[in-house]
């Protein structure tokens, strides 16, 4: 659950102090349960939106460069998108792109989180960034991981990875 909004915590903490404030009155059990169960819901809220983040660009880039003739590579063109799309968002081992990713390829997918700047997911979505990031050196990466970070080697065939080259370069990237 996202709750985004710029004073989320002021507004959170208000609540709860007249959550509580009616909760130390000591009406009937029912009252309590459902003042506690309330409380626990905005505690829920407030720790969300403590962790809703946004996306970072340009983001800073540490990556290693693939050598030369690879990162020149780009066998995209016939590469099929469609496939592609389905392995970003399900079938890739050893687990989905959009998972750390994001769905809309912002860095920000459920498990992007747990990875921090200058190691966090690429935000595929940033231009700035996005730019120095050839087709050859997308596929180098996805091939052989990037050390030190959350990036790991993944399972594919040349050719899935040409598939979701093809999905992100032209669904994803602005
Ligand atoms: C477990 C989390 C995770 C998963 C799953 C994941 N990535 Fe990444 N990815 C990262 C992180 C973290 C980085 C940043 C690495 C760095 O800064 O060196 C990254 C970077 C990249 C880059 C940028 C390379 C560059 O040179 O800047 C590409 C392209 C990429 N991932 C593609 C994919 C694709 C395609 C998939 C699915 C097949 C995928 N990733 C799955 C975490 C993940």
């Amino acid at each position: 659950m996202e709750f985004k909004s710029e004073e989320p915590h002021g507004f959170g903490v208000f609540i709860e102090i007249i959550i509580f404030a009616f909760f130390n009155r000591g009406d009937d059990s029912m009252k309590k349960q459902f003042v506690l169960f309330i409380a626990v819901i905005f505690t829920f809220l407030m720790v969300s939106s403590a962790y809703a983040k946004k996306a970072e660009c340009p983001q800073p880039r540490k990556t290693k460069s693939a050598p030369a003739a690879i990162a020149k590579k780009d066998n995209s063109a016939k590469a099929n998108k469609a496939n592609g799309k389905k392995l970003y968002n399900k079938t890739a081992k050893p687990m989905a792109c959009k998972m750390c990713h994001g769905d809309k390829g912002d860095g920000l997918g459920k498990l992007g989180a747990a990875f921090k700047s200058p190691v966090a997911p690429r935000n595929f979505t940033c231009s700035k960034t996005m730019a120095k990031v050839s087709p050859g050196q997308m596929f180098w990466i996805i091939k052989n991981g990037s050390k030190g970070t959350g990036m790991a080697k993944m399972k594919l065939k040349d050719k899935e990875i040409w598939d979701v080259i093809k999905y992100i370069r032209e669904d994803i990237m602005k």
